[in-house]
Protein backbone atom coordinates (compact mmCIF):
# COMPACT_ATOMS: atom_id res chain seq x y z
CA UNK A 1 0.00 0.00 0.00
CA UNK A 2 1.30 3.63 -1.20
CA UNK A 3 0.59 6.90 -0.90
CA UNK A 4 1.25 9.34 -3.72
CA UNK A 5 0.24 13.43 -4.69
CA UNK A 6 -1.84 13.34 -7.33
CA UNK A 7 -1.73 17.33 -7.62
CA UNK A 8 -2.25 20.29 -5.02
CA UNK A 9 -4.08 18.76 -1.85
CA UNK A 10 -5.15 15.63 -3.69
CA UNK A 11 -3.77 12.31 -2.91
CA UNK A 12 -4.16 8.71 -3.52
CA UNK A 13 -3.33 5.52 -1.28
CA UNK A 14 -3.46 2.58 -3.39
CA UNK A 15 -2.86 -1.23 -3.41
CA UNK A 16 -2.12 -3.91 -5.65
CA UNK A 17 -4.44 -7.20 -5.40
CA UNK A 18 -3.11 -10.07 -6.88
CA UNK A 19 -3.46 -14.29 -6.53
CA UNK A 20 -7.37 -13.71 -6.77
CA UNK A 21 -10.25 -13.81 -8.80
CA UNK A 22 -11.43 -10.07 -9.33
CA UNK A 23 -15.08 -10.47 -9.12
CA UNK A 24 -14.96 -13.93 -7.78
CA UNK A 25 -14.51 -15.04 -11.40
CA UNK A 26 -11.92 -12.86 -13.66
CA UNK A 27 -8.41 -13.85 -13.56
CA UNK A 28 -5.98 -10.77 -12.83
CA UNK A 29 -2.21 -12.54 -13.79
CA UNK A 30 -0.89 -8.91 -13.82
CA UNK A 31 -2.95 -7.62 -10.89
CA UNK A 32 -4.97 -4.75 -10.32
CA UNK A 33 -4.64 -1.64 -7.87
CA UNK A 34 -7.72 -0.07 -6.06
CA UNK A 35 -7.26 3.41 -5.85
CA UNK A 36 -8.62 5.80 -2.78
CA UNK A 37 -8.29 9.50 -2.98
CA UNK A 38 -8.14 12.15 -0.27
CA UNK A 39 -8.71 15.94 -0.87
CA UNK A 40 -7.48 17.96 1.49
CA UNK A 41 -9.31 21.42 1.77
CA UNK A 42 -10.26 23.23 4.64
CA UNK A 43 -12.38 19.94 5.67
CA UNK A 44 -11.18 16.71 4.14
CA UNK A 45 -12.84 14.20 2.05
CA UNK A 46 -11.80 10.56 0.93
CA UNK A 47 -13.17 9.41 -2.32
CA UNK A 48 -13.67 5.27 -2.14
CA UNK A 49 -11.57 2.89 -0.30
CA UNK A 50 -10.04 -0.35 -0.81
CA UNK A 51 -10.81 -3.53 0.11
CA UNK A 52 -8.03 -6.20 1.55
CA UNK A 53 -7.09 -3.39 3.19
CA UNK A 54 -6.38 -5.26 6.54
CA UNK A 55 -5.55 -3.98 9.65
CA UNK A 56 -6.88 -0.57 8.54
CA UNK A 57 -6.70 1.42 11.49
CA UNK A 58 -2.89 0.52 11.36
CA UNK A 59 -2.54 0.85 7.88
CA UNK A 60 -4.47 3.96 7.48
CA UNK A 61 -3.39 6.38 10.86
CA UNK A 62 -0.08 5.54 9.16
CA UNK A 63 -0.32 6.82 5.49
CA UNK A 64 -2.61 9.95 7.30
CA UNK A 65 0.15 10.87 9.32
CA UNK A 66 2.45 10.83 6.17
CA UNK A 67 -0.07 13.24 4.90
CA UNK A 68 -0.38 14.98 7.83
CA UNK A 69 -3.79 14.33 8.37
CA UNK A 70 -5.53 13.33 11.72
CA UNK A 71 -8.66 10.46 11.20
CA UNK A 72 -10.66 12.26 13.01
CA UNK A 73 -10.68 15.21 10.32
CA UNK A 74 -12.28 13.11 7.80
CA UNK A 75 -15.60 14.80 7.68
CA UNK A 76 -16.88 13.29 4.46
CA UNK A 77 -16.51 9.77 3.12
CA UNK A 78 -17.57 9.94 -0.80
CA UNK A 79 -18.97 6.71 -1.75
CA UNK A 80 -18.77 6.56 -6.02
CA UNK A 81 -20.19 3.45 -6.25
CA UNK A 82 -21.61 0.81 -3.48
CA UNK A 83 -19.29 -2.48 -5.09
CA UNK A 84 -17.62 -4.17 -2.00
CA UNK A 85 -14.36 -3.82 -3.76
CA UNK A 86 -14.87 0.01 -3.20
CA UNK A 87 -16.57 0.21 -0.06
CA UNK A 88 -15.82 -2.93 1.93
CA UNK A 89 -13.46 -0.44 4.16
CA UNK A 90 -16.16 0.91 5.64
CA UNK A 91 -16.37 -0.55 8.88
CA UNK A 92 -12.78 -0.57 9.46
CA UNK A 93 -13.05 3.05 9.30
CA UNK A 94 -15.62 3.27 11.53
CA UNK A 95 -13.40 1.49 13.72
CA UNK A 96 -11.10 5.23 13.84
CA UNK A 97 -13.95 7.32 13.58
CA UNK A 98 -17.24 7.40 13.52
CA UNK A 99 -18.35 11.46 13.12
CA UNK A 100 -18.34 11.67 9.09
CA UNK A 101 -20.85 12.27 6.51
CA UNK A 102 -21.38 9.66 3.69
CA UNK A 103 -22.04 11.06 0.25
CA UNK A 104 -23.86 9.36 -1.67
CA UNK A 105 -26.42 8.54 -4.97
CA UNK A 106 -30.08 8.24 -3.96
CA UNK A 107 -29.38 4.70 -5.17
CA UNK A 108 -26.64 4.31 -3.21
CA UNK A 109 -28.00 4.66 0.02
CA UNK A 110 -30.31 1.81 0.46
CA UNK A 111 -27.53 -0.52 -1.12
CA UNK A 112 -25.08 1.10 1.86
CA UNK A 113 -28.00 -0.03 4.52
CA UNK A 114 -27.87 -3.76 2.54
CA UNK A 115 -24.56 -4.25 2.29
CA UNK A 116 -23.03 -2.64 5.88
CA UNK A 117 -26.21 -1.78 8.15
CA UNK A 118 -25.04 2.27 7.44
CA UNK A 119 -28.07 4.32 7.33
CA UNK A 120 -26.18 7.27 9.82
CA UNK A 121 -25.32 10.98 8.36
CA UNK A 122 -25.68 10.05 4.76
CA UNK A 123 -25.62 13.10 2.62
CA UNK A 124 -27.58 11.85 -0.93
CA UNK A 125 -26.43 13.88 -3.70
CA UNK A 126 -27.41 13.77 -7.59
CA UNK A 127 -26.35 15.28 -10.93
CA UNK A 128 -24.77 19.32 -10.48
CA UNK A 129 -24.55 19.16 -6.69
CA UNK A 130 -21.76 20.57 -5.05
CA UNK A 131 -19.32 19.88 -1.86
CA UNK A 132 -17.60 23.16 -0.54
CA UNK A 133 -14.23 21.58 0.88
CA UNK A 134 -12.76 25.18 1.41
CA UNK A 135 -10.20 25.21 -1.43
CA UNK A 136 -11.93 22.09 -3.57
CA UNK A 137 -15.24 22.40 -4.84
CA UNK A 138 -16.92 19.25 -5.71
CA UNK A 139 -19.44 18.32 -8.16
CA UNK A 140 -20.63 15.27 -8.54
CA UNK A 141 -22.10 13.38 -12.23
CA UNK A 142 -24.61 10.62 -11.62
CA UNK A 143 -23.09 8.03 -14.58
CA UNK A 144 -25.38 4.77 -13.74
CA UNK A 145 -24.87 1.50 -14.52
CA UNK A 146 -20.88 2.28 -14.54
CA UNK A 147 -21.06 -0.39 -13.09
CA UNK A 148 -23.49 -0.50 -10.30
CA UNK A 149 -26.76 1.41 -10.37
CA UNK A 150 -25.54 3.70 -8.05
CA UNK A 151 -22.69 4.84 -9.51
CA UNK A 152 -21.34 8.77 -9.99
CA UNK A 153 -18.34 10.25 -10.61
CA UNK A 154 -17.01 13.45 -8.38
CA UNK A 155 -15.45 16.33 -10.26
CA UNK A 156 -13.12 18.73 -8.45
CA UNK A 157 -13.36 21.91 -10.15
CA UNK A 158 -10.66 23.57 -8.03
CA UNK A 159 -7.66 20.75 -9.67
CA UNK A 160 -9.72 19.59 -12.81
CA UNK A 161 -9.84 15.81 -11.60
CA UNK A 162 -12.16 13.14 -12.49
CA UNK A 163 -12.56 10.70 -9.91
CA UNK A 164 -14.01 8.39 -12.32
CA UNK A 165 -14.42 5.06 -10.05
CA UNK A 166 -14.68 1.78 -12.34
CA UNK A 167 -14.87 4.48 -15.69
CA UNK A 168 -11.38 4.80 -17.05
CA UNK A 169 -10.28 2.18 -15.39
CA UNK A 170 -7.43 -0.97 -15.65
CA UNK A 171 -6.23 -3.89 -14.69
CA UNK A 172 -2.27 -4.00 -14.02
CA UNK A 173 -0.29 -3.19 -10.40
CA UNK A 174 0.84 -0.42 -10.25
CA UNK A 175 4.18 -0.14 -8.41
CA UNK A 176 6.34 1.42 -10.93
CA UNK A 177 4.61 4.58 -11.43
CA UNK A 178 0.68 5.35 -10.86
CA UNK A 179 0.62 8.12 -13.05
CA UNK A 180 1.32 8.33 -17.37
CA UNK A 181 3.71 11.37 -17.13
CA UNK A 182 6.06 8.83 -14.77
CA UNK A 183 5.17 5.75 -17.89
CA UNK A 184 7.19 4.95 -21.32
CA UNK A 185 5.31 4.74 -23.81
CA UNK A 186 5.77 1.01 -23.64
CA UNK A 187 4.52 1.21 -19.88
CA UNK A 188 1.44 2.62 -21.56
CA UNK A 189 0.43 0.79 -24.22
CA UNK A 190 0.75 -2.19 -21.75
CA UNK A 191 -1.40 -0.75 -19.21
CA UNK A 192 -4.15 0.07 -22.24
CA UNK A 193 -3.87 -3.82 -22.60
CA UNK A 194 -4.95 -4.07 -19.55
CA UNK A 195 -7.73 -1.44 -19.56
CA UNK A 196 -9.40 -3.20 -22.41
CA UNK A 197 -9.39 -6.68 -20.80
CA UNK A 198 -10.17 -4.91 -17.48
CA UNK A 199 -13.16 -3.18 -19.55
CA UNK A 200 -13.97 -6.04 -21.74
CA UNK A 201 -14.57 -8.17 -18.01
CA UNK A 202 -16.10 -5.65 -15.78
CA UNK A 203 -17.79 -2.72 -17.66
CA UNK A 204 -18.56 -4.51 -21.62
CA UNK A 205 -22.27 -4.97 -20.76
CA UNK A 206 -22.94 -1.66 -19.84
CA UNK A 207 -21.40 -0.27 -22.64
CA UNK A 208 -24.50 1.64 -23.73
CA UNK A 209 -24.12 3.65 -19.78
CA UNK A 210 -20.15 4.21 -20.52
CA UNK A 211 -20.96 5.87 -23.50
CA UNK A 212 -23.50 7.94 -21.67
CA UNK A 213 -21.14 8.48 -19.30
CA UNK A 214 -18.56 9.96 -21.55
CA UNK A 215 -20.88 12.07 -22.98
CA UNK A 216 -21.58 13.81 -19.51
CA UNK A 217 -17.95 13.34 -18.17
CA UNK A 218 -16.95 15.69 -21.54
CA UNK A 219 -19.04 18.68 -20.31
CA UNK A 220 -16.26 19.21 -17.43
CA UNK A 221 -12.68 20.77 -17.50
CA UNK A 222 -10.77 17.59 -17.34
CA UNK A 223 -7.35 18.00 -16.67
CA UNK A 224 -6.76 14.85 -14.40
CA UNK A 225 -8.78 11.60 -14.54
CA UNK A 226 -8.10 9.39 -11.36
CA UNK A 227 -9.82 6.31 -11.55
CA UNK A 228 -10.93 3.46 -8.42
CA UNK A 229 -8.31 1.13 -11.09
CA UNK A 230 -5.14 1.69 -12.39
CA UNK A 231 -3.30 4.43 -13.95
CA UNK A 232 -4.01 8.17 -13.26
CA UNK A 233 -4.07 10.50 -16.59
CA UNK A 234 -2.52 13.45 -15.99
CA UNK A 235 -0.60 14.24 -18.87
CA UNK A 236 -2.80 13.20 -21.56
CA UNK A 237 -6.15 12.48 -20.16
CA UNK A 238 -8.14 12.48 -23.36
CA UNK A 239 -6.15 9.01 -24.05
CA UNK A 240 -7.87 6.93 -21.58
CA UNK A 241 -11.43 8.72 -23.23
CA UNK A 242 -10.27 8.20 -26.44
CA UNK A 243 -9.47 4.61 -25.39
CA UNK A 244 -13.03 3.32 -23.57
CA UNK A 245 -14.48 5.31 -26.59
CA UNK A 246 -12.83 3.10 -29.10
CA UNK A 247 -13.84 -0.05 -26.17
CA UNK A 248 -17.72 1.13 -26.31
CA UNK A 249 -17.28 0.90 -30.29
CA UNK A 250 -16.25 -2.51 -29.86
CA UNK A 251 -19.51 -3.68 -28.71
CA UNK A 252 -21.72 -3.24 -32.02
CA UNK A 253 -18.51 -4.17 -33.95
CA UNK A 254 -16.29 -3.59 -36.55
CA UNK A 255 -13.81 -3.73 -33.73
CA UNK A 256 -10.15 -4.40 -34.58
CA UNK A 257 -8.49 -5.77 -37.97
CA UNK A 258 -7.98 -9.05 -35.75
CA UNK A 259 -9.27 -12.34 -36.14
CA UNK A 260 -10.01 -14.67 -32.61
CA UNK A 261 -9.46 -18.50 -32.65
CA UNK A 262 -11.47 -20.05 -30.49
CA UNK A 263 -10.86 -23.82 -30.62
CA UNK A 264 -12.00 -27.15 -28.32
CA UNK A 265 -10.86 -30.07 -29.02
CA UNK A 266 -11.22 -33.56 -27.36
CA UNK A 267 -8.95 -36.09 -29.20
CA UNK A 268 -7.77 -33.80 -32.00
CA UNK A 269 -10.16 -34.67 -35.21
CA UNK A 270 -11.32 -30.69 -34.40
CA UNK A 271 -7.70 -29.66 -33.86
CA UNK A 272 -6.46 -30.79 -37.14
CA UNK A 273 -8.76 -28.33 -39.05
CA UNK A 274 -7.87 -25.78 -36.40
CA UNK A 275 -3.78 -26.12 -37.55
CA UNK A 276 -4.69 -25.55 -41.16
CA UNK A 277 -7.28 -22.67 -40.28
CA UNK A 278 -3.99 -20.69 -38.26
CA UNK A 279 -1.36 -21.98 -40.53
CA UNK A 280 -3.63 -19.74 -42.95
CA UNK A 281 -4.56 -16.86 -40.50
CA UNK A 282 -0.90 -16.34 -39.81
CA UNK A 283 -0.06 -15.94 -43.79
CA UNK A 284 -2.21 -12.98 -43.48
CA UNK A 285 0.33 -10.08 -42.52
CA UNK A 286 -2.00 -7.05 -41.71
CA UNK A 287 -4.62 -9.36 -39.37
CA UNK A 288 -4.29 -9.76 -35.92
CA UNK A 289 -4.26 -13.73 -34.72
CA UNK A 290 -5.32 -14.12 -31.27
CA UNK A 291 -5.71 -18.36 -30.65
CA UNK A 292 -7.31 -19.72 -27.67
CA UNK A 293 -7.52 -23.12 -26.62
CA UNK A 294 -10.78 -24.09 -24.37
CA UNK A 295 -11.18 -24.64 -21.21
CA UNK A 296 -7.32 -23.91 -20.95
CA UNK A 297 -7.38 -20.14 -21.63
CA UNK A 298 -9.53 -17.88 -18.83
CA UNK A 299 -12.20 -16.45 -19.53
CA UNK A 300 -11.13 -13.16 -18.91
CA UNK A 301 -8.57 -13.59 -22.10
CA UNK A 302 -11.01 -14.32 -24.32
CA UNK A 303 -13.76 -11.87 -23.74
CA UNK A 304 -11.15 -9.55 -24.12
CA UNK A 305 -10.02 -11.26 -27.37
CA UNK A 306 -13.56 -11.15 -29.23
CA UNK A 307 -13.91 -8.14 -27.64
CA UNK A 308 -11.55 -6.81 -29.91
CA UNK A 309 -11.64 -8.51 -32.95
CA UNK A 310 -14.11 -8.18 -36.21
CA UNK A 311 -13.46 -12.01 -36.94
CA UNK A 312 -14.09 -14.85 -35.51
CA UNK A 313 -13.55 -18.78 -35.72
CA UNK A 314 -15.41 -21.05 -33.55
CA UNK A 315 -13.72 -24.88 -33.41
CA UNK A 316 -15.50 -27.53 -31.55
CA UNK A 317 -16.92 -30.94 -31.69
CA UNK A 318 -20.03 -32.11 -30.87
CA UNK A 319 -20.42 -33.25 -27.34
CA UNK A 320 -23.54 -35.41 -25.86
CA UNK A 321 -25.47 -34.07 -28.62
CA UNK A 322 -24.66 -30.66 -28.46
CA UNK A 323 -21.58 -28.47 -28.24
CA UNK A 324 -18.44 -29.03 -26.69
CA UNK A 325 -18.99 -27.27 -22.89
CA UNK A 326 -16.81 -24.96 -22.70
CA UNK A 327 -17.16 -23.64 -25.89
CA UNK A 328 -21.03 -22.91 -25.03
CA UNK A 329 -20.09 -21.03 -22.19
CA UNK A 330 -17.80 -19.18 -23.39
CA UNK A 331 -20.57 -18.04 -26.13
CA UNK A 332 -23.32 -17.31 -23.75
CA UNK A 333 -20.61 -15.19 -21.53
CA UNK A 334 -19.86 -13.29 -24.94
CA UNK A 335 -23.71 -13.15 -25.74
CA UNK A 336 -24.48 -11.58 -22.26
CA UNK A 337 -21.68 -9.03 -22.41
CA UNK A 338 -23.37 -8.32 -25.99
CA UNK A 339 -20.13 -9.02 -28.25
CA UNK A 340 -22.68 -8.84 -31.21
CA UNK A 341 -22.21 -8.38 -35.49
CA UNK A 342 -19.11 -10.24 -35.05
CA UNK A 343 -18.25 -12.22 -38.72
CA UNK A 344 -17.62 -15.87 -38.12
CA UNK A 345 -16.68 -19.24 -39.56
CA UNK A 346 -17.27 -22.31 -37.52
CA UNK A 347 -15.44 -25.92 -37.74
CA UNK A 348 -15.63 -29.13 -35.94
CA UNK A 349 -15.98 -32.82 -35.82
CA UNK A 350 -18.69 -34.93 -35.12
CA UNK A 351 -18.92 -38.83 -34.88
CA UNK A 352 -22.35 -39.73 -35.85
CA UNK A 353 -24.90 -37.55 -35.99
CA UNK A 354 -23.54 -34.37 -34.90
CA UNK A 355 -25.21 -31.45 -32.60
CA UNK A 356 -22.83 -28.53 -32.04
CA UNK A 357 -24.17 -26.38 -34.84
CA UNK A 358 -27.87 -26.41 -33.57
CA UNK A 359 -26.61 -25.43 -30.13
CA UNK A 360 -24.39 -22.61 -31.55
CA UNK A 361 -27.37 -21.35 -33.94
CA UNK A 362 -29.79 -21.68 -30.58
CA UNK A 363 -27.07 -20.07 -28.36
CA UNK A 364 -26.60 -17.47 -31.44
CA UNK A 365 -30.67 -16.54 -31.76
CA UNK A 366 -31.32 -16.79 -27.96
CA UNK A 367 -28.83 -14.19 -27.13
CA UNK A 368 -29.60 -11.94 -30.07
CA UNK A 369 -25.94 -12.13 -31.31
CA UNK A 370 -26.14 -11.29 -34.73
CA UNK A 371 -23.05 -13.10 -36.28
CA UNK A 372 -22.73 -13.22 -39.52
CA UNK A 373 -21.39 -16.61 -40.53
CA UNK A 374 -19.62 -18.03 -43.85
CA UNK A 375 -20.89 -21.83 -44.18
CA UNK A 376 -20.03 -23.90 -41.33
CA UNK A 377 -17.20 -26.76 -42.15
CA UNK A 378 -18.53 -29.88 -40.09
CA UNK A 379 -17.11 -33.31 -40.66
CA UNK A 380 -16.98 -36.86 -39.67
CA UNK A 381 -13.81 -37.78 -37.39
CA UNK A 382 -10.80 -36.54 -39.11
CA UNK A 383 -10.58 -33.80 -42.14
CA UNK A 384 -10.78 -35.27 -45.56
CA UNK A 385 -8.92 -33.30 -48.06
CA UNK A 386 -11.80 -32.33 -49.21
CA UNK A 387 -12.88 -30.74 -46.09
CA UNK A 388 -9.18 -29.40 -45.79
CA UNK A 389 -10.21 -27.53 -48.53
CA UNK A 390 -13.24 -26.01 -47.68
CA UNK A 391 -11.49 -25.02 -44.40
CA UNK A 392 -9.20 -22.70 -46.86
CA UNK A 393 -12.24 -21.20 -48.42
CA UNK A 394 -13.62 -20.07 -45.36
CA UNK A 395 -10.73 -18.91 -43.54
CA UNK A 396 -10.32 -16.84 -47.32
CA UNK A 397 -13.76 -15.66 -47.21
CA UNK A 398 -13.51 -14.59 -43.71
CA UNK A 399 -10.49 -12.53 -44.32
CA UNK A 400 -12.22 -11.21 -47.06
CA UNK A 401 -15.19 -10.14 -45.36
CA UNK A 402 -12.56 -8.42 -42.47
CA UNK A 403 -10.47 -6.54 -44.31
CA UNK A 404 -13.95 -5.32 -45.46
CA UNK A 405 -15.30 -4.52 -42.49
CA UNK A 406 -12.28 -2.48 -41.21
CA UNK A 407 -10.61 -0.28 -43.82
C1 LIG B 1 -18.01 -37.82 -24.49
C2 LIG B 1 -18.30 -37.76 -25.96
C3 LIG B 1 -19.57 -37.46 -26.40
C4 LIG B 1 -19.85 -37.40 -27.76
N1 LIG B 1 -21.11 -37.10 -28.17
C5 LIG B 1 -21.39 -37.09 -29.51
C6 LIG B 1 -22.73 -36.86 -29.99
O1 LIG B 1 -23.63 -36.66 -29.19
N2 LIG B 1 -22.94 -36.81 -31.30
C7 LIG B 1 -21.95 -37.00 -32.22
O2 LIG B 1 -22.19 -36.94 -33.42
N3 LIG B 1 -20.69 -37.27 -31.80
C8 LIG B 1 -20.40 -37.31 -30.46
N4 LIG B 1 -19.13 -37.58 -30.04
C9 LIG B 1 -18.10 -37.88 -31.03
C10 LIG B 1 -17.19 -36.69 -31.25
O3 LIG B 1 -17.93 -35.58 -31.73
C11 LIG B 1 -16.13 -37.14 -32.26
O4 LIG B 1 -15.32 -38.13 -31.62
C12 LIG B 1 -15.28 -35.99 -32.78
O5 LIG B 1 -14.37 -36.49 -33.73
C13 LIG B 1 -14.50 -35.34 -31.63
O6 LIG B 1 -13.68 -34.35 -32.15
P1 LIG B 1 -12.40 -33.91 -31.32
O7 LIG B 1 -11.36 -34.96 -31.43
O8 LIG B 1 -12.01 -32.64 -31.95
O9 LIG B 1 -12.87 -33.73 -29.91
C14 LIG B 1 -18.84 -37.66 -28.69
C15 LIG B 1 -17.56 -37.98 -28.23
C16 LIG B 1 -17.28 -38.02 -26.89
C17 LIG B 1 -15.91 -38.37 -26.44
FE1 LIG C 1 -17.41 -1.83 -9.74
FE1 LIG D 1 -14.27 -1.25 -8.95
Amino acid sequence: MHVSKVTDGVYQLSINIENMLFEGLWEVPNGVSMNSYIIKGEKTAIIDGVCGWDGVPEHFFGLLKELDIEPESIEYVILNHMEPDHTGWIEDLKKIHNNFKVICTKKGAPLLEAFFNHTENIMVVGDGDTLDLGGHVLEFAEIPNVHWPDTMATFDHNTGTLFSCDAFGSYGRVDHGNYDDMLSEEDLKWYEEEAVRYYANIVAAFSMFVDKAITKCAGLPIKIIAPGHGVVWRKDPMRIVEDYKRYVAYQKGPAMKEITVLWGSMYGMTEKGVNKVVELLEKEEDIKVNVHELPQTSWGQILKSVWTSTGVVLAMPTYEYKMFPPMAAALEELGKKKAVNRLAFRIGSYGWSGGAQKELDHIMEQQKMNWSFIDPVEYKGAPTKDDLVKIEAGVKALVEAVREAVK
